[in-house]
């Protein structure tokens, strides 16, 4: 008798459907059933849950820790868990994780792999979130061949991994020895592809530069599922793959909030809540100036959240937010860095226009160029997550940023730049015929 075989006459003889066992083993009920169906092997874990759910002692553990074994000796197959830990803290991005909880693990009639894309600006929580979606489907008993993760370094260029070196990274994770990797990189892509077929690997391709990057990374089997997270929307991607994309905004008020005080706990939010919401505030309720904020005052053994809240009023302190050697200004640099020249010199503009809300069409004169070539500046700026698009007209600076846009601006622009830049609100100069000198490459 299978394994498959055994868990069914069990459950018959105790008179328990499918999803009722289900439920008792707290794996869902689509995985028990290619179980009882031989269709995948049992993990150890999952056997340990039957032994114990229908009190047979060590009857499926004994099974399973043996078809382990074997398989593994059988395929030289090292099966990865290669997940970052989950956070203690982790808030709020219901509606993500339950779209993601739906997609990762596929679609049983579909051919295609899932692969979710999670883009936005630095901070914003990409890797806390796929890292969170990533371990609730392996703990639903989605993905038990393993799972992969890997940093590819983007988005600035120059420091980007290369998928040559990252299939090497991986044929090694998943047991293929060093003499067995070839030496091309379509053949790498092929290996990797033909080691995962008729596996169920989990693979969270973290901070991807662009597209191309991460295509030859991709698994051709649907059992995988693809979390990519990118400061980049990954233009072009859509013409390799057909990917879900999820792109992600700073959290609000009330979750902002919750994490302060998950992380500086309730004595000291108590002492001061309202100084808990407009700490949150002043961080723009950006994950990482939250957590940054948090640490600060934990390790400055602050009473409340009152002295740190006051010290961040002025936006260029905000900025300085730094514990250990995470800065928050320089979670922004690498964004900054990966822009052409043009791109950097509209950015830093938008730091010295007034409000948050930018104005598409009102761009171009302060710029000194035309309404295409703003409107295309502004669109690849959107394309990095550095802005938002609200409306037709309209996109939208995150408070940081746009103090951040502002710092460069007083560093790298003169004094008369940032005067003619300010001026267009009330005193229009005409675009091309007067263009900035410091603004047009
Ligand atoms: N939803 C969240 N709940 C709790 N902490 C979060 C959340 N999102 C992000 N963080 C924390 O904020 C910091 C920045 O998040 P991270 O995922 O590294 O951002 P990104 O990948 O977008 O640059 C990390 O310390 C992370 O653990
Ligand atoms: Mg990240």
């Amino acid at each position: 008798m299978t394994f498959g075989q055994l868990l069914r006459a069990y459950r018959k003889q105790r008179g328990l459907s499918l999803t009722q066992l289900a439920a008792m083993v707290h794996f869902n009920r689509g995985h028990v059933s290619k179980i009882e169906t031989d269709k995948r092997p049992p993990s150890v874990s999952f056997a340990e849950a039957c032994d114990r759910e229908l009190n047979v002692g060590n009857t499926f553990t004994t099974i399973a820790s043996a078809l382990e074994a074997a398989a593994r000796h059988q395929q030289g197959w090292v099966q990865p868990a290669q997940l970052p830990p989950a956070k203690q803290n982790f808030v709020g991005r219901r509606d993500h994780l339950t779209r993601l909880d739906r997609l990762l693990p596929g679609d049983e009639q579909s051919l295609a792999v899932p692969v979710a894309v999670i883009s936005g600006p630095p901070g914003v929580g990409k890797t806390a979130l796929a890292v969170q979606a990533a371990h609730r489907a392996v703990n639903d008993g989605h993905f038990a061949d393993g799972q992969l993760f890997v940093n590819l370094q983007g988005p600035e260029p120059g420091t980007a991994a290369a998928p040559f070196d990252v299939l090497e990274d991986l044929l090694r994770a998943v047991g293929v020895p060093a003499d067995r990797i070839p030496a091309d990189l379509d053949q790498r892509a092929a290996t990797f592809r033909s080691f995962l077929h008729g596996r169920e690997i989990l693979l969270v391709l973290d901070n991807a530069a662009n597209a191309q990057q991460i295509y030859p990374l991709l698994p051709g089997s649907p059992g995988c599922g693809v979390v990519v997270t990118s400061r980049s929307r990954l233009p072009g991607l859509m013409s390799l793959v057909d990917a879900v994309r999820l792109p992600l905004a700073e959290l609000c008020q009330p979750e902002a909030a919750m994490l302060i005080r998950a992380i500086i706990g309730d004595v000291r939010a108590d002492a001061g809540p309202a100084a808990v919401t407009v700490l949150a505030e002043r961080c723009g309720h950006l994950p990482l100036a939250l957590v940054l904020a948090g640490e600060h005052i934990v390790s400055h053994q602050h009473d409340s959240a009152d002295t740190l809240a006051t010290e961040l009023k002025p936006e260029h302190a905000r900025l300085n937010l730094a514990e250990g050697d995470v800065v928050l200004r320089n979670a922004f640099d690498t964004s900054y860095q990966a822009l052409d020249e043009q791109s950097a010199r509209m950015f830093r503009l938008l730091g010295m226009l007034p409000g948050h809300l930018i104005d598409a069409a009102a761009t171009a004169a302060p710029a000194g160029i035309s309404q295409d070539e703003a409107s295309r500046l502004l669109r690849g700026l959107a394309s990095a997550h550095l802005i938002r698009r609200q409306d037709e007209r309209h996109y939208h600076m995150h408070g940081l940023l746009r103090a951040y846009a502002a710092d460069l601006a007083r560093k790298l622009d003169g004094e008369p730049e940032r005067a003619k830049a300010i001026r267009p609100a009330t005193d229009p100069v005409p675009a091309l015929s007067s263009p900035l000198p410091s603004l047009v490459a």
